[in-house]
């Protein structure tokens, strides 16, 4: 590197084995004690470093770059979604963005699945009705729920998480309808015997909607009260992508007045918030951003981000870069 060993800032700690990989390259700073920097200490922290590791919380923009300065030469988020970096105003600086996809895909396919079962089978609701002491006995109508064998998945973005969550759903029995910009490859719709569709093709017909789409300006509130009125009363909502791809609001009213049966969510319109009205309700299965949170897939993750890294400070090719 020009000028020096290089410096690279990483917002949030990272495990030691990707700090390693960073220490190759550069000198290495992160906040002490770890905690979501403000805007202010982000932008003063940045002055003059050559790379960064960022997460989904950290706003990526000009000023942002304008804060780093002219030494900036990679970004690289411990994520598969970039939806909080202007990707165009770091390439057009000459700043390489990457991100980690594929280390993700069976932990946050794992999660979907368990908000599945979890909504449908009524566990959230069965262990608040115990830890509350709430007297109850066994008997054949008690808290029935809904099962998934022969039942239709439809998958709204039929990538790597889609897939993965697709094949769980092929060992339950479920079939799979599917909908994105454009058709899968032919031996992916072969593998899954799925069947592509329109949006509002596989709304009505899905017994269980996932989205697994990226959030961008189309997809912002693709799930709206529309989308939600053309599912099946029936129906079941899962998100485990961008919370503002739902409209959390109409969602809420959805879940309340029974135009869906239920929803499993692992994300959120204005997270960490969580509108009132779907944390009020038994039939929505919650979780805090868990996806991909195991520690071997953050490990995964963040060795991939610092990976990234270095290959950029070292002028070579960096593994996953995002490509727009
Ligand atoms: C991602 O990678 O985009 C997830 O939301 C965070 O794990």
């Amino acid at each position: 590197m020009a000028g020096g060993p290089g410096r690279v800032v990483v917002t949030r700690r990272i495990p030691d084995a990707a700090v390693d990989v960073l220490r190759e390259v550069a000198d290495v700073w992160w906040p002490e004690p770890d905690r979501q920097l403000t805007v202010g200490e982000l932008h003063a922290a940045l002055d003059g470093a050559d790379g960064a590791v960022v997460t989904l919380r950290d706003p990526v923009d000009e000023a942002f770059a304008d804060a780093a300065g002219e030494r900036l030469r990679v970004v690289a988020t411990v994520a598969v979604g970039y939806d909080n970096i202007d990707v165009p105003a770091l390439t057009g600086r000459g700043v390489t963005v990457a991100h980690t996809p594929g280390v993700l895909t069976e932990a946050t396919a794992d999660l979907t699945f368990g908000l599945l079962l979890s909504v449908t089978r009524r566990l959230g609701e069965g262990e608040r009705l115990l830890r509350s002491r709430t007297p109850w006995e066994f008997h054949l109508g008690f808290m029935l729920g809904t099962g998934l064998q022969g039942k239709t998945l439809g998958i709204v973005g039929l990538g790597q998480i889609g897939r993965a969550v697709a094949r769980r759903a092929r060992a339950f029995g479920m079939e799979i309808v599917y909908t994105g910009r454009r058709r899968a490859p032919a031996d992916v719709e072969a593998e899954l015997d799925a069947r592509p569709l329109s949006l509002d093709g596989l709304l009505a017909t899905s017994d269980v909607v996932s989205l697994h789409c990226p959030l961008t300006a189309e997809t912002r509130h693709l799930i709206d009260a529309d989308a939600l009125a053309a599912m099946k009363p029936t129906a079941f909502l899962l998100n485990t992508t961008r919370g503002p791809v739902v409209d959390e609001g109409a969602l809420a009213r959805a879940l309340a007045d029974g135009t869906i049966a239920g929803a499993g969510l692992d994300v959120f319109e204005r997270e960490p918030e969580v509108h009132p009205g779907l944390l009020e309700r038994d039939n929505v299965a919650l979780a805090p951003h868990l996806g991909s949170a195991t520690v071997e897939t953050r490990t995964a993750m963040a060795t991939l981000a610092a990976r990234n890294v270095a290959a950029v400070l070292r002028g070579t090719t960096p593994p996953t870069p995002v490509r727009k």
